[in-house]
Formats: C-alpha cells, structure tokens, sequence
C-alpha cells in the first residue's frame, strides 16, 4: 500500500538488525509488530517466525494484518473477485463524503470510482452478513478492495487532504484487483 508512514523501504535495514540481535534463526522467535501500520514487516517475518502478534489502534491495518499475516492457506478469490468488478456503483459512505457528486466538497475519489468502491464495499458486507463468504475471505476482499482505493485515491499519499485536480492515476477507472500476497 501507498503509505508514506510505511517501513517498506526500510524493512532490509530492520531485517538485518533483527538479525544481529536475535540470531537468523527465528523460528521459535515470537515477532511483535506493535505499530503494524499496512503490515509490511509482519509479512517480510511471515516465513521465518513461529509467530506474529500485529497491534494498531487503527481499523485499515487491522484488515490488512488479517489478511496479510493471519491468512495463511490459498483462497478461492476468482469468482468474488469478478462479480464485485462487475458491479454497477453506488452512492454510498464514500461517493457522499470523499467525491465532488456528494456535494461536500471534497474530492479523494473521482464520482465513478467513488462509486464502485461504495457498491463493491456493500457487497462485501452483504455476503458476510448473509454468511456466504467466511472471515479469510471477507478480510481477503476489504484488504484488496483498501489496496484498489489507494490505487485511484487523488491524494499526495495522506489522506489528510485531497489535490484540488484529479491526478492521472484517479482518473483512470478503478480496477477490484487481489491484493498482493
Ligand atoms: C508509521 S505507521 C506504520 C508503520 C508500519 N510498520 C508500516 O510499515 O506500515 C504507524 C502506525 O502506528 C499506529 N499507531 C499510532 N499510535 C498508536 C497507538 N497508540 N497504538 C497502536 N497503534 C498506533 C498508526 O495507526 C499507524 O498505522
């Protein structure tokens, strides 16, 4: 995920300190990612450790972490993932408060991609309610559905403010992709 406070770019330097304090061998190690964030080096230890314990005060990082760090056998993904791309928008939570057409003001999301990110949202809250979709799923799809929005958000990488024009990457039409393993 596009996230300026992300420690991707770093995570080589941490991996290597780790190392130096705790031995490369970390296999009966518990890793305990207090500020997990988008969950980046939680996933970089994934393999390697007996254990992954993620903190965050924040609700997206706790859908990334269960998905990323908690899901750990292959999903069936496909068949959800071409249904959600199919879907008409809606005007929902985001299309009102984050795009132009809500009449608020502001404008993180072009009105169509507002949109599709609303309809896909409900959709996935539908399945689950309705119990059609378990949670691996459920936190596989808002994990993908977070990584898409960010793809097409017209912000500087914050979502403290938006840019008074839509950049090229929120122009172009929002794609549901699965989120990276
Ligand atoms: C710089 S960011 C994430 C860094 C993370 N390692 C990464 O690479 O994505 C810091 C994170 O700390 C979380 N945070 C801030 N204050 C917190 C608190 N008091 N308790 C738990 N999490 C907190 C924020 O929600 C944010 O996701």
């Amino acid at each position: 995920m596009n996230y300026i406070g992300s420690k991707l770019k770093l995570s080589p330097f941490i991996k290597e300190t780790i190392y130096s304090a705790a031995g490369k061998n970390l296999s009966q190690k518990i890793f305990c990612d207090l500020f997990a964030g988008t969950g980046i080096i939680g996933r970089v230890f994934k393999a390697e450790v007996k254990q992954i314990i993620s903190n965050d005060i924040e609700y997206y990082s706790f859908v990334l972490n269960k998905n990323y760090i908690e899901n750990h056998k292959e999903i069936e993904f496909k068949h959800y993932l071409d249904e959600l791309n199919n879907l008409k928008g809606a005007c929902g939570f985001i299309y009102q408060n984050y795009c132009l057409g809500g009449g608020r003001g502001r404008q993180y999301f072009s009105d169509d991609n507002g949109a599709k990110i609303d309809a896909i949202r409900q959709k996935i809250e539908f399945w689950r309610r309705k119990r059609i979709i378990k949670d691996s799923l459920y936190y596989f799809l808002l994990s993908s559905l977070l990584e898409a929005a960010d793809k097409v958000a017209n912000t500087a990488s914050v979502y403290g403010a938006f840019l008074k024009r839509l950049k090229k990457s929120a122009q172009k039409k929002f794609v549901f992709r699965r989120s990276r393993v």
